[in-house]
C-alpha cells in the first residue's frame, strides 16, 4: 500500500537529490519500503523488506564473514536497511565494522524518520538509525564504537574506489532498469577492491550478471533467496 510521498529535499538544503516521485510502501512482512514510481522500482522486495535484507545480506553475506574487523561497501544505500541490520547484528557479535556506502540520491533525513525499521528491529536504537541519514556524506564518522561509517554520495557507474573490502552488498535497481550499473567493467572495479575470500552478495539471479561477475573473476554460486525469489547470487574472490 502506498501511503505517504517521501519529502526529497534540493540538494542545497540537505544534500538529497530530487529524484521525482519516492513514495513510503509496507511491505508483506509489515518493514516499509520506497517505491520509485517513475521506474515503477520498490527499494525491497514486496514480500518483505527486512526478510529480504536479513537473508539477502547479512545471513547470505555477514554471517560468513568470521574476521573481527570488516570493511563493508554497500551499493545503493537507500532506506539505510542494510546498515542498520549490519549494525544490530555486529553489535552481538562485537565485529569491528567500517561500512562505506554509494548513494546517488540519498533520501532526506525527514523521510528517514518516519522508516518503521527502528520500531521493528532496534527500538533502542531509533536515534542510531536516523544518525545514518543526518551524518555527513563524504566524511568518516564513528557511529558507535564499533561502527565507523563513510557516505559517498556519487554515480556508481563513474566511481572509481581506492580502498579495499571484505563484503559488498551489491544493491543496486535491477539490471533490466539500470544496467549500467551490472556490467563486467564495473564487477571488475570492485574485484579489485577486494581482500582475498572477500564475498559480494546480490538478490539478483539473472544468468548475464553471473556471468559478468565471472568475467570479472569472481566464483560465483547460486543459492537460494529470498522470500518470492528462488535463487540470489553470492560471488568471492578465491585468489
Ligand atoms: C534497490 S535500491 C537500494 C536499497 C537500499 N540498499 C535499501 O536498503 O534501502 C537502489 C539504490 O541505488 C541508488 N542508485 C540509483 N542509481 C545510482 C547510481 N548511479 N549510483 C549510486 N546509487 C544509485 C538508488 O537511489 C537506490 O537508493
Amino acid at each position: 500500500m502506498v501511503y505517504q510521498e517521501l519529502h526529497t529535499t534540493k540538494k542545497s538544503n540537505y544534500n538529497c537529490m530530487k529524484l521525482n516521485p519516492q513514495q513510503i510502501i509496507q511491505t508483506e512482512d509489515g518493514s516499509h519500503s520506497v517505491l520509485h514510481s517513475e521506474l515503477h522500482e520498490t527499494y525491497h522486495s514486496i514480500h518483505g523488506a527486512i526478510q529480504e535484507s536479513e537473508h539477502t545480506f547479512i545471513g547470505a553475506g555477514l554471517r560468513q564473514c568470521k574476521q573481527s574487523s570488516l570493511n563493508i561497501l554497500e551499493i545503493g544505500f537507500g532506506t539505510g536497511l542494510n546498515a542498520f541490520l549490519t549494525l544490530v547484528e555486529t553489535e552481538k557479535t562485537r565485529q569491528k565494522v567500517f561500512y562505506t556506502a554509494v548513494e546517488l540520491y540519498p533520501i532526506s533525513p525527514e523521510s528517514a524518520a518516519s522508516f518503521n525499521y527502528p520500531d521493528l528491529i532496534a527500538k533502542d536504537k531509533k536515534d542510531i538509525f536516523y544518525l545514518l541519514h543526518t551524518s555527513p556524506w563524504q566524511k568518516h564518522i564513528s557511529l558507535t564504537k564499533n561502527f565507523d561509517l563513510n557516505k559517498i554520495q556519487e554515480d556508481f557507474t563513474k566511481l572509481r574506489l581506492t580502498e579495499m573490502y571484505d563484503l559488498i552488498y551489491f544493491d543496486a535497481f535491477s539490471p533490466e532498469k539500470q544496467p549500467g550499473m551490472w556490467t563486467s567493467e564495473r564487477f571488475q572495479m570492485l574485484y579489485d577492491c577486494c581482500n582475498p575470500n572477500a564475498i559480494l552478495t546480490t538478490y539478483c539471479a539473472k544468468g548475464a550478471v553471473r556471468r559478468a561477475l565471472q568475467t570479472a573473476g569472481f566464483s560465483v554460486e547460486r543459492i537460494p533467496g529470498a522470500k518470492g525469489k528462488r535463487e540470489m547470487l553470492r560471488a568471492r574472490k578465491t585468489t
